[in-house]
This record gives structure tokens, sequence and C-alpha cells, in this order.
């Protein structure tokens, strides 16, 4: 059993807290980061946004989205949606990290370990992600931590004003060390 947190280079990945709220609205609150993500992000990214987000989080149990802190602070936030009926074994894992933190390897360590709390805590057997063509920092995070690049849905995403390709990305159980 993997006990949290978990220490990933110079982050930790840990549980949710009320006093992470400020930190949460500071990094959420980009047009950077939300231009990667689905409709489900919001921005701007408001107090009562965060506080619905924390309120769901410290809920979860297991816990199904981590924070990503440095130095105890909320920097990011690592997660995953679990299938349901037929998809019941699939995993649609997720991350980011606010902007001024990009760059310096750091989703690369701390999805590393998100992963391995993931394999080890859920009994999925495919973790999928989805990534906009025009993020290349998300597929080397993705590509350096074993997944592979199933295909392109071409301009299935319309984000900030513009049609764009889609990357998938799996990585299957028997497929880690
Ligand atoms: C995607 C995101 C999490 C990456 O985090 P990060 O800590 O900056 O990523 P890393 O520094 O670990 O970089 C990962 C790898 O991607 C590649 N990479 C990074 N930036 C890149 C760029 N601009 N162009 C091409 N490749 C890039 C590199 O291979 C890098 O590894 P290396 O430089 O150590 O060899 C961050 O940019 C982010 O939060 N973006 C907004 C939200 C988001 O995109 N979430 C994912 C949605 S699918």
């Amino acid at each position: 059993m993997i006990r949290l947190p978990l220490t990933a280079g110079p982050v930790t990945l840990r549980t949710w807290r009320e006093s992470d709220h400020e930190a949460l609205v500071a990094e959420a609150n980009s047009h950077a980061v939300w231009r990667n993500l689905t409709h489900m992000f919001p921005h701007p990214y408001t107090a009562d946004d965060a506080a619905e987000w924390i309120g769901r989080c410290l809920e979860e149990e297991p816990p199904r989205n981590l924070v990503v802190a440095r130095n105890d602070r909320l920097i990011g936030v690592c997660g995953i949606d679990l299938g349901e009926g037929v998809s019941r074994f699939t995993g649609n894992v997720g991350y980011w990290l606010g902007e001024d933190h990009w760059g310096r390897g750091i989703m690369t360590v701390a999805f590393a370990a998100f992963l391995d709390y993931v394999w080890e805590t859920f009994a999925v057997e495919r973790l999928q992600a989805e990534v906009f063509a025009w993020n290349p920092a998300s597929a080397g995070v993705l590509e350096k931590n074993g997944f592979t690049r199933e295909g392109t849905r071409r301009k299935a995403i319309y984000k900030d004003g513009e049609l764009i390709d889609e990357w998938f990305y799996s990585l299957l159980r028997h497929e880690v060390r």
C-alpha cells in the first residue's frame, strides 16, 4: 500500500486541505493553464470555484486528485477519473501546474509518482490522456512516463477560438516495469 505524501524530486504529492484555497486560486486562475484543459476547468478561476473543488476532493476516498506541492504550498494538481460500465478498468488521467513552475521537469517527476500511486490504489488496467496538439510539454510528460500516442482526432477540439487536433495517449498496466 502506497502512503501519502509522496516525494517526487522538488515536490510532494499530498491530500487536500482547506488551506490550499488561496494557492489554488492563484495558480489556477491562468489563461495559459485553462487553454490546455477541457471546459470543466473554469476561467476566470474564482474563490467559489476553488471552494467547490476542494470540498469535492476532501470527500474522495481513496483520493483521486492530489495536490502537487512545493515547500508544502500547492503549485498544481494530478488527478484520475475512473471509468464506469464497459470502461470500468480505464482511468482518465490529467494534471496541471501553475505557469510560473513550467519547464523545470516538475510534472514529469510528479506524474511518475502519481502513476505509482494510481497503479497501487485503483483496479485499472488502462490509463489514458488526451492532449491538445498545441501542447508539446504535456505530450512530453506522457511520453517520458511511458505512454504511447495511439492517434490523432483531427480538429476534434474547439478551444480559445481555434479548431485543433487532439492526441490520444494510453499506458497499460502490463507495460509498466
Ligand atoms: C503540461 C504541463 C503540466 C507540463 O509541466 P512541466 O513541469 O512544465 O513539464 P516538464 O518540464 O516536466 O516537461 C516535460 C517534457 O516536455 C517537453 N517539453 C516541455 N516544454 C516543451 C515545449 N515548449 N516544446 C516541446 N517540448 C516541451 C520536454 O521533453 C520536457 O522534458 P525535458 O525538457 O526535461 O526533456 C504544464 O505545462 C501545464 O500545466 N500546462 C497547462 C495544463 C496542461 O497542459 N495540462 C495537461 C493537459 S493534457
